[in-house]
């Protein structure tokens, strides 16, 4: 008997785990964590620590740590299984237990599923007499037969369940991919019927899920009997993250990676338009706004991202974060303005050569954002001047690198006719509003959490800058750590004090590597560094590796990249002052760059992580 993955965590993310332990252990509320007196061994002060966010236990006595089904497990004695199946019962959650156990064989069964519905339905639509509608209407929206074969567009018949007649799998096969389910009867329908079939596909070029949309009603025909969404898009399933999935990357792959450049836009019909005016290197979110996780997947492909969104929808998707994502992920964003209320499908119709324009006069995200607050601004009067600089000026404020925003200074002066000193210290004040406002949304203070790097030479002419405002946390350095705390197995020797650059970070590194055991490096260290171990220990190690599977190596590139960020603001600092010549400046950024791109390469990446150690070592020891 097996458990779907995806099941077991649902039901982690459903159980309260203070709650949970809560029945067994009175918990107190202590900062962030909850403590209490550990119920796996005998105690007088508490050292039990719970991170409800995280759903983690940790003790810090007898280290006994994991999560609500760990607890039940250790609590009771049940087995793994047992355990996940009272949790389950307690959250009112259905878990669909599978004979075959195994992910893997299940994971086999859904592609494969997935392939043949594609194939079904593409059939369909190019030899099926009821899909003589669809095929008029694809025909009228400018797609010939190369479009439909070339991505595989299909015919979802007005039937309940002639794809799951087709197919013939088990139900819970048909439900697992997300092609259909099970009905008030008892019998399997289909998820998509009476429309045109959009195959989603993994960058390798595997079907995984599919939109469908529905067709336009015919002249003269009565209005539907009821609201139907435009698109339908296959439900989230163990082979279908929507976080992650780009619509037409299997595609577009070659020329973005030829071109080093990506275009986002909305839609199926906005990649494929960019396919027809000849830029075959869009692709699209699947019903879902831009995630983290879609970067991340971007990242690995170009190092510009081009958003082409209907007109007014560019400049205000993700703000916030969009320039954190930039710095983590060490792409540049870029916005292409295209007409209000047009989209990309619209425009390459009407006129292709505009949208090639338009890709190519892309601006960087903030340019975008300045120049629109400019433009919407009555720049004919005084006190219009004034305000279109205020909003500009709101915008730029929210860039995190005060290198970037300095360089916004001149031209905002310039379009208002205002004296540049007059508009930095506007921004200055702006930009110590944004800190000093409490209540941000997750974007904003996790974007806040990686100092600027270019802070300390740009805020005064001196030597010494005044310090970084209190409170915000490495978070690379923060994941490092906790794998130092929880996986020392893994790490080894793999990590070097001086990637970390925040004392406390550091000083807790050393204690962790000095010390046998965490409890030692906590009673040996000042009070800052212990309660940042205590912290560590109830943290769970976050890191992402879904593209870099080794979580050593995935903390490692991590640190490297906010480490050499640091140095190249500092090169720059250094080049402006004229301590270094510009070729030798030159030599090491790119060697730098080169080097980055190389930590996501399995064959290069041991190279790259030693390459980049030297010369930050190096770097460092100059200074
Ligand atoms: P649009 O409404 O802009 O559709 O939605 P479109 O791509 O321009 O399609 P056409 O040209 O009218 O056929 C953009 C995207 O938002 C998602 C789809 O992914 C769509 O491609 N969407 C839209 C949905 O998921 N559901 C909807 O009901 C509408
Ligand atoms: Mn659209």
């Amino acid at each position: 008997m097996g458990i779907p993955a995806e099941e077991i965590a649902q039901v982690r993310a459903a159980t309260d785990i203070v709650a949970l332990i809560g029945e067994q252990v009175a918990l107190r509320k202590s900062g962030l964590r909850w403590t209490g007196l550990c119920p796996f061994h005998s105690e007088k002060s508490p050292s039990f620590s719970v991170n409800a966010e995280e759903g983690l236990f940790y003790c810090f006595g007898c280290k006994k740590s994991g999560d609500a089904i760990t607890f039940v497990r250790e609590s009771t004695g049940m087995a793994f299984i047992d355990s996940v199946r009272m949790l389950a019962d307690r959250a009112g959650i259905e878990l669909h237990e599978d004979d075959a156990s195994g992910d893997g064989k299940d994971r086999t069964a859904y592609l494969d599923a997935v392939a043949r519905a594609v194939e079904f339905y593409h059939d369909r639509l190019l030899n099926s007499p009821d899909a003589a509608g669809a095929r008029s209407y694809l025909r009228s929206r400018g797609y010939d037969g190369d479009v439909v074969r070339s991505f595989q567009l299909g015919w979802a018949p007005d039937d309940w369940d002639q794809l799951a007649k087709h197919l013939r799998v088990p139900d819970k096969i048909l439900e697992g991919a997300g092609l259909g389910f099970v009905n008030k009867r008892g019998r399997p329908q289909d998820f998509l019927r009476n429309r045109v079939v959009f195959p989603i596909c993994d960058p390798g070029g595997r079907p995984i899920a599919m939109g469908g949309r529905i067709l336009p009603p015919a002249p003269g025909a009565p209005p539907p009997e009821r609201h139907e969404p435009k698109y339908k898009n296959s439900p989230e399933t163990s082979i279908y993250s929507k976080r992650r999935t780009l619509y037409g990357l299997n595609w577009a792959k070659k020329q973005i990676v030829e071109l080093s450049e990506i275009i986002v836009c909305e839609g199926y019909t906005d990649v494929i338009a960019f396919f027809q005016a000849d830029m075959p290197r869009a692709v699209a979110t699947c019903g879902t706004a831009l995630a983290e996780e879609h970067f991340k997947v971007m990242r690995n492909f170009a190092k510009r991202i081009v958003l082409a969104y209907d007109g007014d929808a560019a400049g205000q998707s993700a703000t916030g974060r969009v320039y954190e994502w930039e710095r983590s992920h060490e792409v540049d964003v870029a916005v292409c303005a295209l007409p209000e209320g047009t989209d990309p499908a619209e425009l390459a119709r009407e006129d292709p050569e505009a949208l090639r324009a338009a890709v190519a006069a892309a601006k960087p995200f903030l340019q975008f954002r300045v120049d629109r607050a400019i433009d919407l601004a009555d720049l004919s009067t005084a006190e219009g001047r004034a305000k279109a600089a205020e909003a500009a000026l709101q915008a730029v404020a929210e860039h995190p690198d005060a290198l970037v925003r300095d360089q916004y200074v001149m031209g905002i002066a310039d379009r208002c006719h205002l004296s540049p000193d007059l508009v930095r210290g506007r921004l200055s004040a702006h930009v110590a509003g944004e800190r000093s406002q409490p209540e941000r949304g997750r974007g904003r203070s996790r974007s806040e959490e990686i100092p600027p790097p270019s802070e300390e030479y740009l805020s005064d002419d001196g030597e010494e800058g005044p310090a970084l405002p209190p409170g915000p946390v490495d978070r690379p350095g923060i994941e490092a750590l906790t794998l130092c705390v929880h996986r020392p197995d893994l790490v080894g020797d793999r990590l070097e004090a001086f990637l970390f650059h925040d004392p406390d970070q550091r000083a807790a590194f050393e204690a962790l590597i000095e010390f046998p055991s965490l409890q030692e490096a906590i009673d040996s260290s000042p009070s800052s560094v212990a309660s940042l171990l205590r912290q560590l220990a109830v943290e769970e190690a976050t890191v992402d590796t879904t593209i870099i599977d080794d979580p050593v190596s995935a903390v490692l590139a991590q640190l490297l990249r906010s480490n050499v960020r640091r140095e190249l603001a500092e090169l720059q600092a250094e080049l402006r002052r004229g301590e270094i010549d510009a070729a030798e400046s030159s030599r090491q950024v790119s060697q730098a760059q080169q080097n980055l791109a190389a930590l996501d390469d399995l064959a290069k990446r041991t190279e790259a992580e030693r390459a980049l150690l030297g010369w930050l070592e190096m770097r460092g020891e100059r200074a």
